[in-house]
């Protein structure tokens, strides 16, 4: 059975004084979370050290935002895997649609920083997803395509998560149809070939359309921003109520 997985986004929010407020809300509520389930945070990197600190023995896993493909060297404001590893950080988000869009990542320089996660020990957690464009001229299958098999290339695919975030749906309060993920996330399934691996959902998902995306067969976990950064909505979150799957 695939485990699921309930990540936060805390993208640039949560300085460590809040991440400490955070840690003292959330821990208690998420002390009784059933076996069937992770919970990954992806602070700000600021953050790390504290979370790390505060969230102790709790279970759970810290991720980075972003993980730069060369383990050292002159790239000035960057991240590597082993200064993440250092922090205890298990974890690493690439190619989520913020820096796909202000830095222009691309998909060749994603799958390098997946890659280098991935033999670093780091998990990563490969998001992709469509604009609103792209959908309204039926690209959406084929956007998604290119995306999972550009970013996954050379990658084990059971130590790695996809992430199906639309891009419509980040931020804007607009969650896509638990039906419409699921169909998305099935199809990621079959381009990544292999049944096994896991594939999440985001794009506002919140305390009020969780229960009704962890009940479909083919999402296995939620990428979370806004919601994730207040302790008591994404507590709820991680607490989700769905059938138990076999
Ligand atoms: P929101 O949940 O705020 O829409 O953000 C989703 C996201 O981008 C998570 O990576």
């Amino acid at each position: 059975m695939r485990k699921s997985i309930i990540a936060g986004n805390w993208k640039m929010h949560m300085t460590c004084a809040e991440t400490r407020e955070f840690a003292a809300i959330f821990r208690p509520l998420i002390a009784d979370l059933p076996s069937d389930r992770e919970v990954v945070i992806a602070p700000p990197f600021t953050s790390i050290p504290t979370l790390c600190r505060h969230l102790e023995g709790a279970g759970v896993f810290i991720a980075g935002q972003n993980v730069h493909w060369e383990e050292q060297g002159a790239y000035t404001g960057m991240i590597s895997a082993p200064m993440l590893i250092e922090h205890g950080v298990t974890h690493a988000i690439v190619g989520h649609s913020e820096p796909r869009k202000y830095y222009s990542e691309t998909d060749e320089q994603i799958n390098l920083r997946a890659r280098t996660a991935q033999r670093t020990g780091l998990m990563p957690i490969l998001c992709v997803g469509e604009s609103l464009d792209q959908r309204e001229a039926a690209e959406t299958e084929r956007v998604i395509h290119r995306q999972v098999d550009q970013g996954l290339e050379g990658l084990d695919p059971l130590r790695v998560i996809v992430a199906y975030e639309p891009i419509w749906a980040i931020g804007t309060g607009k969650t896509c149809a638990a039906e419409e993920a699921n169909r998305i996330c099935g199809l990621i399934r079959g381009w990544v070939g292999n049944a096994d691996v896991t594939v999440q959902y985001g794009g506002s998902v919140n305390p009020a359309t969780i229960d009704d995306l962890m009940a479909q067969s083919d999402i296995d976990g939620v990428l979370v921003g806004g919601a994730s950064l207040d302790a008591i909505s994404f507590a709820r979150i991680a607490n989700y109520q769905a059938p138990v799957r076999t």
